[in-house]
């Protein structure tokens, strides 16, 4: 065999050999929260939270180069080893929406494979690490392709990325405490990507421990993207808008100076002002449970007789994010495990705590 004949074989069984890219990244829960947007997916206000450590998202994309050019995406979804065509169908309105971010998309045939590692049927977002784990993949497949590899910009493009697919997700590439949205506190905010807030947090808030109560396991009935919509003409938009700016900067200052009653403050109001944004949108909606109120009503009065620094905050849900300092672990499971699963979904609750961030599988 002649040398040219040899070179296009293997040229050839390179083209079909499929490789792959592989990312766990977290879940994130916010502390102020973005509620309601503006364009195309930038948010109608800046949000601050903290990077998950135990609630995440495998996601793998093998990919092979296409032996014939076509124009179409060809890519098959796979979550949790199964076929789900809803996902599925978000993901293909999501990589056309990608086309001039990542031009090689059509050159490729893609197979994504996704998992959780919290039940699925827990109640628990995932749209923010399973997004933030398939702009990472896409990313790294870029670097892969392109040799671009610059550190900063890599994590910047995954988080706009990212956003792009679920507005939570852009505050999922980095850990520890992440800021999304512009604010005139650091002209470095901006709304296309996360920053992380990782110097200068004060040691009160560098082990926050996220205990979740699931007090109701099926899915959501209103999506958050219904949600964020109804904002559009909301009553109190721009009461909102002023609000979560005063406490974003309020926030802002909290996690440099220390101060758990003051934080504490800060989440739980802006755990409300989501909860009361929702029941006075037009049409209203409520996503919260009787066992919501009663949970929040037993961490009030434990915090009060024991002076202890804990406090709630909701997602979009009913379900119940304990946060606490690493110190007082020991008392808080003590309380949830004598007092609160009772009202969780078959005693259900996850234990989880603040993380390093998304990691290269
Ligand atoms: O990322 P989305 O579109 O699912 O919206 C998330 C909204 C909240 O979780 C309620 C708040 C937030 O900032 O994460």
């Amino acid at each position: 065999m002649n040398w040219l004949k040899e070179k296009k074989l293997s040229e050839k069984t390179k083209q079909s050999e499929w490789k792959k890219v592989n990312w766990r990244s977290p879940s994130n829960i916010a502390l102020i929260k973005y509620w309601g947007k503006n364009g195309k997916q930038l948010p109608m206000n800046p949000s601050i939270s903290f990077s998950l450590s135990k609630s995440y998202t495998d996601t793998t994309v093998y990919y092979k180069k296409k032996e014939r050019q076509e124009k179409e995406i060809d890519f098959k979804y796979l979550f949790e080893a199964k076929e789900n065509p809803d996902f599925s169908n978000r993901i293909n309105i999501y990589l056309q929406s990608l086309l001039k971010d990542f031009p090689f998309l059509p050159y490729y045939r893609l197979r994504i494979e996704s998992r959780n590692s919290f039940p699925h049927s827990a109640g628990i977002a995932s749209s923010a690490s399973s997004m933030s784990a398939l702009a990472l993949c896409l990313c790294s497949l870029e670097r892969e392709l392109t040799g671009i590899s610059n550190q900063l910009d890599f994590f910047r493009k995954a988080s706009n990325v990212a956003r792009l697919g679920s507005g939570s997700a852009s505050r999922s590439v980095y850990g520890g405490f992440n800021a999304w949205g512009e604010h005139s506190v650091l002209k470095e905010l901006n709304n296309y990507y996360a920053i992380p807030l990782s110097e200068n947090i004060h040691k009160i808030f560098q082990n926050l421990q996220d205990s979740i109560l699931i007090i109701d396991k099926g899915q959501k009935k209103i999506s958050s993207s219904y949600g964020h919509r109804l904002m559009e003409n909301h009553p109190h938009r721009i009461q909102r808008i002023k609000e979560a700016n005063s406490h974003f900067l309020q926030m802002w200052e909290v996690l440099k100076c220390g101060g758990f009653e003051r934080f504490a403050a800060i989440v739980e109001a802006e755990s409300f002002a989501i909860h009361n944004l929702m029941e006075s949108s037009e049409p209203s909606f409520s996503l919260l449970k009787p066992e919501t109120y009663k949970v929040i009503s037993k961490i009030e009065s434990f915090r009060n007789q024991n002076k202890l620094p804990l406090c709630f905050t909701l997602d979009a849900g009913p379900n119940v994010h304990l946060i606490y300092p690493l110190e007082i672990k020991k008392e808080i499971v003590n309380f949830i495990e004598s007092e609160l699963v009772e009202f969780c979904s078959n005693g259900f609750w996850i234990d989880d705590n603040m993380g390093n961030g998304p990691i290269r599988l």
